[in-house]
């Protein structure tokens, strides 16, 4: 399985890619977690992409294209992967086509703007990947991972104004890539409901019929 992962900032990417992972034993490849991974290590790559993704803006296409091309020429890929937050505009779709690889499935997960501001604000998430809403999925100890125990804390990119920023970049640059995958006959759309369960329900509905 060779899947994309469409939505707006917070409509449950990570959420949902964290569980089809875990079912069809395939890695997700979140480029957000990588270039966050890179700013806490100080490197150049992180250096590079912190004032765009402050700014809610995205990181240059050959940048993220060539984290990707890394990533999918691995053995851990051959099986299939999650492409979390990849492509976000139509060139990196279209570097992603000059790569030589067959998708099997766009699914795009639709949230209204209002729900997506809603669940940002209340993102907690932790050093060890971990996400959480403090009211749709509260960790067991108030602002204490589950998985680690430690501290939980606002992700940098979820203040207010950054949110709004990212909700125009998803609208001007990410969705016309549904016009381009619904041209290639591998779009699927998925409505997110209000609680994750039924949200990853739809999505095992939508793989299984791809599979088939
Ligand atoms: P990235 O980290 O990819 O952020 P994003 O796409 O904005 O997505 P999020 O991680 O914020 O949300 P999500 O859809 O994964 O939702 P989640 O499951 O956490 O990118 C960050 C930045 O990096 C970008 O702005 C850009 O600068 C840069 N970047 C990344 N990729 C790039 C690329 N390809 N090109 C250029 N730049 C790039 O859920 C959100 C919240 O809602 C959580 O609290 C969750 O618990 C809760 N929730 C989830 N599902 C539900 C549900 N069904 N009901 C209720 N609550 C739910």
């Amino acid at each position: 399985m060779k899947l994309i992962l469409l939505g707006a900032p917070g409509a449950g990417k990570g959420t949902q890619s964290a569980r089809i992972s875990e079912k069809y034993n395939i890695p997700a490849i979140a480029t957000g977690d990588i270039l966050r991974g890179a700013i806490k290590e100080g490197t150049e790559l992180g250096l590079s992409a912190k004032s765009y993704m402050d700014a809610g803006k995205l990181v240059p296409d050959d940048v993220v294209v060539g984290i990707i091309r890394d990533y999918l020429s691995t053995d851990a890929c051959k099986n299939g992967f999650i492409l979390d937050g990849f492509p976000r505009s139509i060139p990196q779709a279209e570097a992603l086509d000059a790569m030589g690889v067959n998708i099997d499935v766009v699914l795009s997960i639709e949230v209204p703007d209002d729900k997506i501001i809603a669940r940002m604000s209340g993102r907690r998430v932790c050093r060890c990947g971990a996400s959480y809403h403090v009211d749709y999925i509260p960790p067991k100890v108030e602002n204490v991972c589950d998985k680690c125990g430690e501290a939980l804390y606002v992700r940098e990119d979820d203040k207010a104004e950054t949110v709004a920023n990212r909700l125009k970049t998803f609208h001007t640059q990410t969705e016309p890539l549904k016009e381009f995958y619904a041209a290639k006959g591998i779009l699927a759309t998925v409505e997110g409901q209000e609680e994750v369960a039924d949200t990853t329900a739809l999505v095992f509905e939508t793989l299984a019929k791809v599979e088939r």
